[in-house]
């Protein structure tokens, strides 16, 4: 499935650093992060509290604008390695510039500009979506939003909320997404990935998002399946990711092909892939042995992908002609 063209809209930048780069920037700072890692050199955790902090300490190597210019650059040419064709990526001013707007605006003009260069020469298309960190609390989600509003355009398109998904509730943070919103910005939130079916509820009516990062677990609740499928949103599903943190204990048992079946919205993303021994390429090669999806499903959830893609017209225009080209 490697070459098979994808869209992918749920990935964390800095999640998506491989380690051997994360060990580069530590040596070149002297920086001590052996416990980030195993003796194998991959990132180590027990358990996804345990990985928020790994993931947090990972990404304390990224100290300047042109470090995370050199993490664009690395994450994009490795997806574009694995058929990706557009790819929406969570950007944190929490970890860009400690959520100063002047220094958020140098951060994501370097990660632009490497973009910009990752599309000419490798043909990936990137749009950003800023998300709070849930367990950083309500006032530094407005902070992170403000950030956001100040930078919402064509490319900067998108607000979201990530991290700890059991600290607060989602009306905590309804300001900062009712500013994001009033800028223009398209939203999702993570939900129902460590909160049951309910944590989707509250995201879509306290928020008003319109797609969910993960969800998986509105299958637990038949009645939400049906109202998401009549309603349409869309899904921001990482089988990988989910399997790996121990939200199911194997693909056999992963839902989403059961909420594919149901006429729910669903794509497919890798949420924090070298975190997770994954790739864009595994999921799929994964999710064809295990529901027996052909390249008719995987055109399908990428047409749904892109549709659903927080770009502009133009853009998603493009990308679906590119999607239109693939043989099935
Ligand atoms: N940050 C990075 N990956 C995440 C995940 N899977 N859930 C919540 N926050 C995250
Ligand atoms: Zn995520």
């Amino acid at each position: 499935m490697r070459d098979f063209p994808k869209v992918e809209l749920h990935l964390h930048l800095e999640g998506a650093a491989p380690p051997a780069f994360i060990r580069g920037l530590a040596r070149e700072k002297n920086m001590d992060i052996s416990g980030v890692f195993d003796e194998h050199g991959n990132y180590a955790f027990k358990d996804f509290w345990h990985f928020l902090k790994v993931y947090e300490a990972a990404t304390s190597t990224l100290q300047t604008a042109e470090d995370y210019h050199r993490l664009t650059l690395a994450v994009l040419e490795e997806s574009a390695a694995h058929g990706v064709i557009y790819t929406e990526s969570f950007l944190s001013p929490d970890f860009c510039g400690g959520r100063d707007v002047g220094a958020w605006r140098e951060y994501l003009h370097a990660i632009r500009d490497a973009a910009d260069q990752a599309e000419k020469s490798h043909g990936i298309i990137m749009r950003g979506v800023v998300t709070c960190i849930r367990h950083f609390g309500p006032e530094k989600a407005k902070e992170t939003a403000l950030c956001a509003a100040e930078t919402a355009g064509d490319w900067l398109t998108g607000f979201g909320i990530a991290g700890d998904e059991t600290a607060g509730k989602p009306k905590d943070f309804a300001y900062s997404f009712d500013m994001a919103r009033e800028a223009g910005l398209r939203l999702t939130a993570h939900a129902g990935e460590w909160g049951g079916p309910q944590s989707v509820r509250d995201a879509l009516n306290d928020l008003g998002v319109e797609r969910i990062g993960h969800g998986v677990r509105v299958a637990e609740d038949p009645a939400l399946v049906e109202e998401l499928a009549e309603k349409e949103v869309v899904l921001e599903v990482c089988p990988g990711s989910n399997v790996a943190l121990g939200v199911y204990p194997n693909w056999r048992a992963h839902p989403i092909g059961m909420l594919f079946d149901k006429g729910v919205k669903v794509t497919v993303s890798t949420d924090d892939p070298p975190f997770f021994h994954t790739t864009m390429t595994d999921e799929y090669d994964r999710l064809s042995d295990t529901f027996d999806w052909d390249d008719g499903v995987f055109k399908t959830l990428n047409t749904i992908a892109a549709n659903a893609a927080f770009c502009d017209e133009k853009t998603r225009a493009n990308v679906l002609e590119r999607l239109e080209k693939t043989d099935d």
